[in-house]
C-alpha cells in the first residue's frame, strides 16, 4: 500500500485528536437541512436518548457560527426510559418531539434542565404514571400532547398541571381517565384554551368554579351513559368549540345537560350517531361535523333550523346523492361530502349555494362533471373531485366560474381533453389533473388559462396540448406513462415561459423520454429542476446550458448515469444536488464539475463501494451529505473516508452511523463506521513508521547535538568567520597598528594594569591593545574582537580560570590561534596567571592542543623572577612573523 501524505496526516490527526463527540459526527441524529436549529432523531430505532447531544445545544457550524438548537425530534424510536440528566445540557431546547416510544413513567429526573421548553409531545406513548417532580423544570411548558397513553389517575394530570402554570393546549385523548375534577386543580389555568378528553371513560366530569377562564375548545368523547355531569352553571361559559363524540348507547339527558353548560357553542364536531332532536337546541350553530356516521341519506329538512351555519362536512358517510337539505343554506360557504358513494351530480344540488367558496366531493363515484352543476356558485373558489371516475366534456365547465382559482382533478380517468375545456375558468391558478392513465391533451385545451401558475398532468406522449397561454405558469409536473421503450419522441414547448420556475418530470419505468435544448430553453429562469427517468444516459451533454440559474437539481432513478462532468457545468448557482439511484459507481463526476455552491448532495442508493473523500474539496460549500443505501466496502480503501465523516467539522455525513458494509463478505452487515481505521494506518503504515521513525530520530540527534556539542559548533563557527575575514585581510595587506593585542578577563584587569602595562607599554615601550580601552564603540563586538586581532602583530592572552569560562576569551584565543596554524603565523602569546591543569582546558580542545604542543608563560612560576619573565615577554613580542621563529621563541620558557 502506498504511503501518501494524505494518510500520514491522517495517523497523525487521529493521534493528536482528542475523543470527544463534535455535533456532525453525533450518532443517530442530524441536522435538518432548511432550519439548523432543528435536530431530528426521529425514526432511528434508538432505545435512549442518544448521548452526546451538543452541550448547551449549540453547536459550532462552519458556516453560520454557534447556532442555537431548539428543536429536538425523537420521535418513533424505542425509548423506554430516559436517563437521569439526558436533557441536563439543553436549556435553549424549546421544542421536544418525543411521540410513538415506549415510555411507561416519567420521573422526577427525567426532564431536568429543560427550563426552556414550551412545547412537548409524549404521544402513542405507554404512560401511566408521573411522578410528583418531573414537570418541576418545565416552567414555561404551553403545549403538552399526552395522547394515545395509558394514564388512568386524575392525580397524574394533577402533578402536571400544578407545575406548568402557562399552560395553553392539554391533549388527553385517548388515554384511560376515570374522572376529571376541577376541585382537584390547585390554581386555575388561566391561559388553557384547549383540552382534549375525547375517547376516555369518564365516570365523573366536574367542572365547578372557574378554573379554566379562556377554554375555547373542550373536546369529549365516549362518555359512558352513567357519566356523572357536573358542570356548575357558567364554568364553562368561554367554550366555544365543543366536539362531542356520540357512544353508542346514547344519554341523550345528559348530552342535554352538556349542551346547556356550554350555552355559547358556535362548533361542535358530532361524530358517529347522528340525532336531529338534539341538534335542535343549537340552532346558532355556525360549524357542524358530521363525520362517520353511515348516514345514507339525510330527510328533507333536517338541518333546516341551522340558520347560521357557515360550514358543513359530512364526511367519510354513505350519502349516494347530494342531499337536498343543503340546497336552500345560501349562508355556507364550506361544504364537504369527502368520502362517500356519490355517483351523479344534478343540477339542483348546489342551488342556492350562492356563498359557497369551497366544495370538496373528493373521494366519491362521479363520473361525470354537467356544466349545470356550477351554475349558481359565483363564488366558488376551490373545488375538489379528486379520485372520482370522472371524465371531462369539452363543456364541463360551461359556466363561469370565475372566481375558481383552485382545481383539484387528480386521480380520475380523464382520458381527452378538447380543445377549450377549460377557456372559463380565467382566474384559476392551480390545476392538477394527475391519473393513472395519460389523456390526449389537444392543442388548445389550456386556452384561457391566462392566470395558471401550477399544473399537473399526465400527458400522452403525442399530445401534451400547447402552452401558448402559460405566460404566468411558475410550476408544472408532467407524469409520462406508458410509451414503448424503442419508440423516441422528441418533446418540445416552443412556447416561452419566462416564469416557469420549476419542472418535474416524472417518466414511467417502461417509459423513455428525451431532452432537447429546445425544450429548456423556453424555461430560462428555472430554479428547480426535477428528473426521473428511466433511460438517461441518451441525453446530450450539454443539455443544462440554457438554464443557468438553476438551483436545485434532483435527477434520479436512471438505470444508467454515465454523463461527464460537463453535465453539471453549466450551473453555477445549483446548492442542492440530488442523484439518487442512479447505479453511479464512482463519485469522479464531482471532479471536474465546478460545483463550487452545492450545500446539500444526495447519492442514496447508487453503487458506491469506496468514497474517495478528496472529492469533496472539489465541494467546498458542501454542508450536508446522504449516501445512505450504498454497497460500502470496509476495507482500507475507505478508512480515509471513514474518519473524514467523523471528525470533518463542515460536512454532516446524514445516517453515517447507519451505513452498513456490503463487502468484504467478513465485514456484511456490519456498520460502516465501525470499521477499524487503526488497522489501516498500521499497514499502510510500515514506510509511514519509518519515515516517521527517522523524522525523529533526526530530531532527536539534533537537540542532542546542540546540548551537547554546542560549543563546538559555535566556535567552528566563529573559525570560519575568521578564516573568511583572514583571507580578506591577506589580500588587502593592512599594516600593524598594534604590537599586541592583549585579550584578559574583566577580573583579572588589576593585574594588567598594575603589572602587564606598566612593564610593557611603559618600560618596553610597545602599542598594546585592550579589550576595554581601544574598542571602537559601535562596532558589533565579534567584528571589534577580530579587528583588533588583525591589526596586532601578536594576541596576548591572560589565561585565567575565569578566562576560560567567557566566551568571548574564549572566542579569541580560537581566532589567534586559527592564524597560528592555518596562517602559518605565530601570534598567540600565552600567559597563565593561575596553575590549570590541562584537564580544565578541555573543552577547548583547540587551545589545549595548542597547550600541548606548545610551551607557554607562567606567571605563578615566575615570581620570583620577574625580570626574566618580562624579559621573555619581551623576546615574545619582538620577534617577527616568520614561521621559522615560532619554535625558539615559545620554547623561551621561565621556570
Ligand atoms: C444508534 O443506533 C444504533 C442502531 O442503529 C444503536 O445500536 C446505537 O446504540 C445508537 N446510538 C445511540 C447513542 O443511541
Ligand atoms: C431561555 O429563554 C430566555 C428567554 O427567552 C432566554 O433569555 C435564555 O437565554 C434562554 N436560555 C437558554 C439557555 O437559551
Ligand atoms: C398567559 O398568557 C399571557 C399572554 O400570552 C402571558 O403574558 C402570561 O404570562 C401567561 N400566564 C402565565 C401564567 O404564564
Ligand atoms: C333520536 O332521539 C329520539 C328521541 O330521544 C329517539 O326517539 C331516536 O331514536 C333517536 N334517534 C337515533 C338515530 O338515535
Ligand atoms: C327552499 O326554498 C324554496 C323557496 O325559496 C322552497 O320552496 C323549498 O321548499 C326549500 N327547500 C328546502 C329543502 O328547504
Ligand atoms: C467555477 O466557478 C467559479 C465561480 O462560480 C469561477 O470563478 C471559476 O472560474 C469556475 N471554474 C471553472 C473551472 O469553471
Ligand atoms: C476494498 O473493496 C473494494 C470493493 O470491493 C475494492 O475495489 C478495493 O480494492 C478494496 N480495497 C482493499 C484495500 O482491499
Ligand atoms: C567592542 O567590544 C567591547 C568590549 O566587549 C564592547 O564594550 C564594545 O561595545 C564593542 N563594540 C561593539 C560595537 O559592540
Amino acid at each position: 500500500m502506498r504511503c501518501h501524505s494524505t494518510s500520514l496526516f491522517s495517523l497523525l490527526f487521529l493521534l493528536l485528536q482528542p475523543h470527544f463527540s463534535q455535533f456532525y459526527s453525533l450518532q443517530n441524529c442530524s441536522i435538518n437541512f432548511d432550519d439548523h436549529s432543528q435536530i431530528v432523531c426521529g425514526h432511528n430505532k434508538l432505545t435512549s436518548v442518544p448521548s452526546g447531544l451538543p452541550k448547551t445545544a449549540t453547536y459550532l457550524s462552519v458556516f453560520k457560527g454557534f447556532t442555537r438548537l431548539d428543536f429536538l425530534h425523537l420521535g418513533s424510536n424505542y425509548i423506554s426510559h430516559i436517563e437521569e440528566g439526558a436533557f441536563s445540557d439543553l436549556s435553549a431546547i424549546t421544542q421536544i418531539i418525543l411521540a410513538f416510544n415506549e415510555l411507561t413513567i416519567l420521573t422526577d429526573n427525567t426532564f431536568i434542565g429543560l427550563s426552556n421548553l414550551t412545547s412537548l409531545c409524549l404521544h402513542s406513548n405507554k404512560i401511566y404514571s408521573v411522578s410528583k417532580c418531573a414537570f418541576g423544570p418545565l416552567k414555561e411548558l404551553q403545549i403538552l400532547d399526552l395522547g394515545s397513553n395509558r394514564l388512568v389517575q386524575i392525580s397524574n394530570i394533577i402533578n402536571i398541571v400544578s407545575h406548568c402554570p402557562a399552560i395553553r393546549f392539554l391533549d388527553l385523548n385517548f388515554n384511560q381517565l376515570t374522572s376529571f375534577e376541577s376541585d382537584l386543580f390547585p390554581t386555575p389555568l388561566l391561559n388553557l384554551t384547549e383540552l382534549y378528553l375525547r375517547s376516555n371513560p369518564l365516570k365523573r366530569f366536574q367542572v365547578h368554579c372557574d378554573v379554566f377562564p379562556s377554554l375555547n375548545e373542550l373536546q369529549l368523547s365516549g362518555l359512558p351513559p352513567d357519566c356523572d355531569w357536573d358542570v356548575s352553571h357558567r364554568s364553562l361559559k368561554s367554550v366555544r368549540s365543543l366536539i362531542l363524540e356520540f357512544g353508542n348507547q346514547v344519554n341523550l339527558q345528559m348530552y342535554k345537560s352538556i349542551f346547556q353548560s356550554v350555552d355559547s357553542v358556535e362548533n361542535v364536531l358530532l361524530i358517529q350517531i347522528l340525532n336531529e332532536t338534539l341538534l335542535q337546541s343549537c340552532t346558532d350553530l355556525t360549524e357542524l361535523h358530521l363525520k362517520s356516521n353511515s348516514v345514507t341519506e339525510l330527510s328533507e329538512c333536517s338541518l333546516c333550523m341551522m340558520t347560521q351555519l357557515a360550514r358543513l362536512s359530512i364526511e367519510s358517510n354513505e350519502l349516494s346523492t347530494i342531499p337536498t337539505t343543503i340546497r336552500n343554506m345560501s349562508t355556507l360557504t364550506y361544504l364537504s361530502f369527502d368520502k362517500n358513494h356519490i355517483t351523479d351530480l344534478h343540477c339542483f344540488d348546489f342551488l342556492h349555494l350562492t356563498s359557497l367558496s369551497e366544495l370538496n366531493l373528493n373521494s366519491n363515484r362521479i363520473s361525470k362533471l354537467n356544466s349545470c352543476v356550477f351554475k349558481n356558485l359565483h363564488n366558488l373558489k376551490i373545488l375538489k373531485v379528486q379520485n372520482n371516475v370522472i371524465s371531462f366534456q369539452s363543456d364541463s365547465f360551461g359556466f363561469a366560474l370565475t372566481h375558481l382559482t383552485k382545481l383539484d382533478a387528480s386521480g380520475n380517468s380523464l382520458g381527452w381533453f378538447q380543445k377549450g375545456t377549460f377557456k372559463n375558468l380565467q382566474s384559476l391558478v392551480e390545476l392538477d389533473l394527475k391519473s393513472d392513465r395519460d389523456s390526449v391533451v389537444e392543442d388548445g385545451a389550456f386556452e384561457g388559462l391566462r392566470n395558471l401558475k401550477c399544473l399537473i398532468y399526465t400527458p400522452s406522449y403525442f399530445y401534451i396540448g400547447d402552452f401558448s397561454s402559460f405566460g404566468q405558469l411558475e410550476k408544472l409536473v408532467m407524469f409520462l406513462i406508458y410509451k414503448p421503450l424503442n419508440t423516441r419522441t422528441n418533446i418540445d414547448f416552443f412556447s416561452d415561459m419566462p416564469s416557469l420556475h420549476e419542472l418535474n418530470v416524472i417518466v414511467d419505468k417502461s417509459s423513455c423520454f428525451i431532452w432537447t435544448l429546445n425544450l429548456l430553453k423556453s424555461m430560462r429562469n428555472l430554479r428547480v429542476l426535477s428528473f426521473e427517468n428511466y433511460c438517461c444516459n441518451i441525453f446530450e451533454d450539454n443539455l443544462f446550458i440554457s438554464i443557468p440559474k438553476l438551483l436545485r437539481l434532483q435527477y434520479i432513478n436512471c438505470e444508467d448515469f454515465s454523463h461527464g462532468p460537463e453535465l453539471f457545468e453549466p450551473l453555477k448557482d445549483q446548492n442542492v444536488l440530488d442523484l439518487t439511484n442512479n447505479n453511479i459507481q464512482s463519485l469522479d463526476i464531482l471532479h471536474g464539475a465546478n460545483l463550487t455552491k452545492v450545500e446539500k448532495l444526495i447519492l442514496q442508493n447508487n453503487k458506491l463501494a469506496v468514497i474517495n473523500e478528496a472529492v469533496f474539496e472539489a465541494l467546498p460549500s458542501l454542508k450536508y451529505l446522504d449516501l445512505s443505501g450504498n454497497p460500502f466496502a470496509c476495507n482500507c480503501s475507505n478508512a480515509g473516508f471513514i474518519s473524514w465523516a467523523i471528525r470533518n467539522k463542515q460536512v454532516q455525513v446524514v445516517n453515517a452511523y447507519q451505513y452498513r458494509c456490503s463487502s468484504p463478505p467478513t465485514e456484511e452487515g456490519h456498520f460502516l463506521l465501525d470499521f477499524n481505521v487503526q488497522l489501516c494506518w498500521e499497514f499502510t503504515g510500515f514506510l509511514c513508521f519509518i519515515s516517521t521513525s527517522a523524522l525523529v530520530l533526526v530530531t532527536l540527534l539534533s537537540s542532542f547535538t546542540y546540548h551537547f556539542l554546542r560549543w563546538q559548533l559555535v566556535y567552528g563557527f566563529y573559525l570560519l568567520l575568521a578564516f573568511l575575514y583572514d583571507s580578506k585581510k591577506r589580500r588587502q595587506g593592512c599594516p600593524d597598528i598594534y604590537d599586541a593585542f592583549v585579550s584578559y578577563n574583566v577580573h583579572d584587569e588589576d593585574w594588567v594594569y598594575g603589572e602587564l602595562l606598566p612593564e610593557l607599554e611603559g618600560v618596553q615601550g610597545w602599542r598594546l591593545c585592550l579589550h576595554h580601552r581601544d574598542f571602537q564603540p559601535g562596532k558589533p563586538i565579534i567584528e571589534n574582537i577580530t579587528d583588533a586581532i588583525y591589526s596586532s602583530r601578536k594576541t596576548l592572552c591572560v589565561i585565567s580560570r575565569r578566562y576560560l569560562q567567557s566566551e568571548w576569551c574564549s572566542r579569541e584565543i580560537q581566532m589567534a590561534s586559527y592564524r597560528l596554524f592555518d596562517e602559518q603565523k605565530d601570534v598567540l602569546i600565552l600567559l597563565f596567571l593561575e596553575e590549570i591543569s590541562s584537564n580544565q582546558l578541555s573543552p577547548f580542545y583547540r587551545m589545549r592542543k595548542l597547550v600541548k604542543s606548545r610551551t607557554y608563560l607562567s606567571w605563578t612560576q615566575a615570581q620570583s623572577h620577574k625580570g626574566l619573565f618580562w624579559e621573555n615577554v619581551r623576546r615574545a613580542l619582538e620577534c617577527g612573523n616568520e614561521p621559522t621563529d615560532n619554535h625558539n621563541l615559545l620554547t623561551a620558557n621561565v621556570y
